[in-house]
């Protein structure tokens, strides 16, 4: 990418400057490639998506930012550079204490499926004093009044949701829950993994609206996580989308939805109905995602790819800016606009 290297790498317009990440985990088959080469950077306030099927390294990244990495994993390389306002530091060099603060008061995650991890014999609000004594803060009537006023902001009655136990919540209560219980120490970066999946249709556009309210009153900086494009859509200000451990194309909600220039970010664009409903153009992309511990030669994406040339399946297209706003790593992604990406659906449909 063009935008970054910056001396001493202090630049207050962004909360977060990731540089050529790799993370693999040792697994019994072999080394998983997880993460190859990410960079970018966040803006403070900013919301940024990362989209991409299952297994394309989603989860890793983001494992990765708070460091909760498990032991099998690896930083193989890389920079993620945390601002503090008036000085940045390198959130991989961290030492134990210095990442006790770091979690929870300056960058929380919401896990994937955490909505099922709640302790099923404690009432909420036990679980919620737990989780804020783990991360120091002990103060109880503190605690209960931010906790009340961010349960407000996710639309949850405080006096009968503090006093529940998890089973007598529904799915997206427990989402709403933890999206408060990772807002308890005002942390100014949020990771969120995957926050509507297993949700049905309804209840995934309630979360939605509760998490563009919280944005709007509290301006932290989001990374949200999803396999879903129209949840991107709908929250974020830019969009990632990765494949086999890459960002393959980085670009404004706009620009993705609306001017794709990566086979794959067509397929994923076709690949999820509108929200006015039509299925007309409803596909799946033809194929299966790369094995990462074997990842295919060139571009990852070529043995699926409908517009794949000799050079694609021996040469890897580095992710390069075609505009001051739109990164691309496609040979051909002047081909693919200028059809409209057509053949990512012709290929689909045959
Ligand atoms: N603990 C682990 N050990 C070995 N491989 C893992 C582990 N966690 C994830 N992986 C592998 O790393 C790759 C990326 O996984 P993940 O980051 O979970 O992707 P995503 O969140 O996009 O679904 C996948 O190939 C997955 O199988
Ligand atoms: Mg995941």
């Amino acid at each position: 990418m063009t935008e970054q290297r910056l001396d001493g790498h202090l630049n207050e317009e962004y909360i977060l400057q990731v540089e050529d990440l790799w993370v693999s985990y040792q697994a019994e088959r072999g080394t998983v490639k997880a993460v190859c080469g990410v960079s970018f950077n966040l803006r403070a306030g900013e919301t940024l998506a990362f989209i991409g099927e299952s297994g394309c390294g989603k989860t890793t990244l983001g494992l990765t930012f708070i460091r909760l990495l498990p032991a099998t994993a690896r930083v193989e390389r890389g920079r993620i550079w945390y601002s503090r306002g008036t000085e940045a530091v390198d959130v991989l060099a961290m030492h134990e204490q210095e990442l006790r603060h770091f979690r929870w008061r300056e960058c929380a995650m919401i896990f994937q499926g955490a909505q099922n991890a709640f302790n099923p014999v404690l009432r909420i609000w036990d679980q919620v004093l737990d989780t804020a004594r783990a991360h120091g803060e002990t103060d109880k009537k503190k605690i209960r009044q931010r906790m009340e006023e961010l349960f407000q902001l996710v639309q949850l009655e405080p006096r009968r949701v503090l006093r529940a136990y998890p089973h007598q919540l529904s799915g997206g209560m427990r989402q709403r829950v933890l999206i408060a219980l990772g807002l308890l120490l005002n942390p100014s970066l949020v990771i969120l993994d995957e926050p509507t999946t297993a949700l049905d249709i309804l209840t995934q556009r309630s979360v939605i609206d509760v998490l563009r309210g919280l944005k709007e009153r509290l301006q932290f900086s989001l990374i949200l996580i999803s396999h879903d494009l129209s949840l991107a859509a709908e929250l974020a200000d830019r969009v990632a989308t990765m494949y086999a451990g890459k960002i393959v194309e980085l670009a404004s909600v706009w620009d993705i939805y609306y001017r794709p220039h990566h086979p794959y970010t067509v397929g994923l664009i076709r690949a999820v109905p509108t929200l006015s409903g039509d299925r007309g153009r409803l596909i799946s992309i033809p194929g299966s995602p790369p094995d990462l511990i074997n990842p295919p030669t060139g571009c990852p994406f070529h043995p699926r790819c409908p517009y794949t040339t000799e050079r694609c399946q021996e040469e890897e297209p580095p992710l390069q800016a075609v505009s001051p706003t739109h990164h691309v790593a496609c040979w051909h992604w002047e081909k693919v606009i200028a059809e409209g990406g057509e053949r990512m659906l012709t290929k689909a449909e045959a």
